[in-house]
């Protein structure tokens, strides 16, 4: 079974829409792990994108497709947009072949936020964070988004395992794990991580994953650099590569050989390697 993943291909920032690629055009299933574009360009460019692809995109979101519009907003309107592409956050489970893909967007989980410096356009381009009265409102409500989101993933996994699944991909945006926060080659810093994991997230996934005899493939986005975390022997988190203004695929893969290598504790990719959640 085979597979094409792409994260953070931000097509916002395309002047003009450019056409992309051969390599964006098969009738594998492909997998795209968030900011794919901003509100208000959002719809269109995804459209534009399944117009050339044969065959079904499966997404989540990430910060910026919130971008000058509010969580409440893009949420319901990406909950009506079909024809081939499917949100993730608004179905339970997709079947690749004789594996399982469940997904949720997620968001950072903003622990240890109160000490860091750290600035995102998030901030101000995000409608319930930029209403948020002062610095502790809007770290409560990155909060609780965080947790909120979270708890839907979980439920996704757990259901999946529950109906007889035990390969599943999980793709989500945000690093669910600290050791997952890839910054060119190496874990971000402190003042970095309240925004680039979602360690709530991750706690729910590695609990799954101990209690039951599955396999989780965790696919994610969100910090541009790409690494592997080794986050426990049935548990591996891939965080994908992005570059701005020129949108490229993580890669092409085989999810045969990717859950073979967890079973037989291989690396899955050529990228810098971590172990444990962090
Ligand atoms: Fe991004
Ligand atoms: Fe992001």
């Amino acid at each position: 079974m085979n597979f094409k993943w792409a994260t953070d291909i931000h097509l916002n920032l395309f002047p003009h829409v450019r056409p992309l690629g051969d390599e964006w055009r098969s009738d594998q299933p492909l997998l795209i792990s968030g900011d794919i574009s901003s509100y208000h360009l959002l719809e269109d460019q995804l459209l534009d994108l399944k117009a050339g692809y044969w065959g079904p995109i499966y997404y989540v979101l990430g910060n910026h497709d919130y971008y000058n519009a509010s969580w409440a907003r893009t949420d319901k309107k990406m909950a009506k947009l079909r024809r081939g592409l499917v949100n993730l956050d608004t179905v339970s489970l997709v079947e690749l072949g004789e594996y399982a893909l469940v997904g949720q967007s997620g968001w950072y989980g903003g622990v240890g936020g109160e000490l860091s410096h750290f600035y995102l356009n998030d901030f101000r381009a995000i409608e319930e964070l930029a209403c948020a009265g002062h610095r502790e409102e809007m770290l409560d409500r990155i909060k609780a988004r965080a947790e909120s989101q979270a708890h839907k993933l979980w439920a996704k996994v757990e259901a999946a395992i529950e109906s007889g699944h035990r390969e599943i991909v999980v793709m989500t945006h945000v690093p669910p794990f600290v050791n997952a926060a890839w910054h060119e080659g190496r874990i971000s810093d402190a003042n970095a991580l309240p925004w680039f994991s979602s360690p709530v997230m991750g706690v729910g996934l590695l609990a799954l994953a101990e209690r039951h005899d599955v396999r989780l493939l965790i696919l994610c986005g969100h910090t541009h650099s790409p690494g592997e975390c080794w986050v426990s022997e049935n548990v591996r988190c891939i965080t994908g590569k992005a570059v701005y203004r020129d949108p490229q695929l993580v890669g092409n893969f085989d999810l045969n050989a990717m859950f073979e290598g967890i079973e037989a504790g291989e690396r899955l990719t050529a990228f810098p390697q971590s172990r444990g959640p962090g």
